[in-house]
């Protein structure tokens, strides 16, 4: 049985409690070691890293939490981030006992909560001391006597109203005093990796359907049954199809999306079909697509140079969204 350290002592929340439920022992007394973790695995599994691989699979953004030791910023890196209540503003973090934050937040101290945009992983490693000093230097902004980290994508500032004994953490509950947010598209954090919102990757689809009409134009109705094959992946991307009846499900590792009746699909791979395509791409039910061949694409575009000046200014601006 595991002893909550004493600067959480839970016997003090009994007073918080209605009286049927004061004294009852609280539910950390009971946690398992890491060897009664049963992992879905098998026994050969080790348990510990079987439960870090599935907490894991829930993915998170990434925040800076800051909090000003005298006059000095401290900041770190956390996922274990919430929200917890509305009325009143509760938000709650949980805190490696071992890191220096740690030491630094308690009951009425305010603690900042800087939520990252999705250039911003160099800044994650610093604060996560994975890089040197050489990384860019962050710069912050004070409020309420909090600083918050420059460019992040939100911002929130909170009082400790309460802590929490959490195992190897302390999980810290803080009234939220101040919000901020503004455009952008947050920092990933799935599987220990970072990792970026994928938006659908759309080229053709953008054109204006005078310039688009006349390239689909040239391609032949196919036919297909529930659960036949209109795309491999790695096969060459010779094909484009517009869909016209049904549903088709787009597998790509990790990710399966649906498409319906009115859209492209394809229709990257087609402009660069020695690449391969990127997803396997299966009936679900009927469908009735149109398939249009590299080739007749190549000779559309050609034949209609202010289609091809479109296509290009929509790259230019899928380009300029990933720099
Ligand atoms: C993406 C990511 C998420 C993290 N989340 C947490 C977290 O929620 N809580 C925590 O205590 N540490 C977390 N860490 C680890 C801390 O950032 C790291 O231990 C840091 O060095 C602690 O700083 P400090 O000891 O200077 O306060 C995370 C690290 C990364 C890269």
């Amino acid at each position: 049985m595991q002893q909550p350290p004493e600067e959480f002592d839970v016997r003090v929340a009994d007073a918080f409690l209605p009286e049927q439920l004061r004294g009852i022992e609280s539910p950390f007394d009971d946690v398992p070691e890491p060897e009664e973790l049963e992992s879905g695995s098998g026994p050969e599994s080790d348990p510990s890293v079987e439960f870090r691989r599935t907490l894991g699979m829930f993915a998170t953004g990434v925040t800076v939490i800051t909090t000003l030791a005298g006059d000095q910023v401290h900041g770190m890196t956390a996922n274990a981030f919430m929200s917890v209540s509305l009325k009143p503003p509760l938000i709650l973090i949980s805190v490696d006992r071992r890191a220096k934050m740690n030491a630094l937040l308690r009951e009425g101290t305010r603690y900042g909560v800087s939520v990252l945009e999705e250039r911003q992983t160099e800044l994650s490693d610093r604060f996560a001391g994975r890089v040197g000093e050489d990384s860019p230097e962050p710069r912050f902004e004070i409020v309420h006597e909090t600083p918050l980290v420059d460019g992040a994508l939100a911002h929130l500032v909170a009082r400790v109203v309460r802590s929490y004994w959490g195992g190897d953490h302390s999980l810290f509950l803080g009234q939220v005093e101040y919000v901020r947010y503004g455009e952008g598209t947050p920092l990933l954090f799935h599987g220990g990796r970072y990792e970026r919102v994928v938006r659908e990757l759309r080229v053709f689809s953008e054109l204006p359907s005078e310039l688009l009409d006349p390239l689909i134009a040239s391609g032949t109705e196919r036919v297909f049954e529930d659960g036949d094959v209109l795309m491999e992946r790695g096969e060459p991307g010779v094909t484009l199809y517009l869909i016209t009846e049904g549903t088709v499900r787009v597998e790509r590792p990790g990710r399966v999306v649906r498409m319906e009746a009115g859209e492209l699909v394809g229709e990257i791979e087609v402009l660069d079909p020695g690449q391969g395509r990127l997803a396997n791409v299966v009936a679900e039910g009927p469908v009735r697509a149109i398939a249009v061949a590299h080739d007749d694409v190549r000779a559309a575009l050609e034949a209609q140079p202010t289609a091809a000046w479109a296509l290009l200014g929509v790259l230019a601006s899928r380009f300029r969204e990933s720099t």
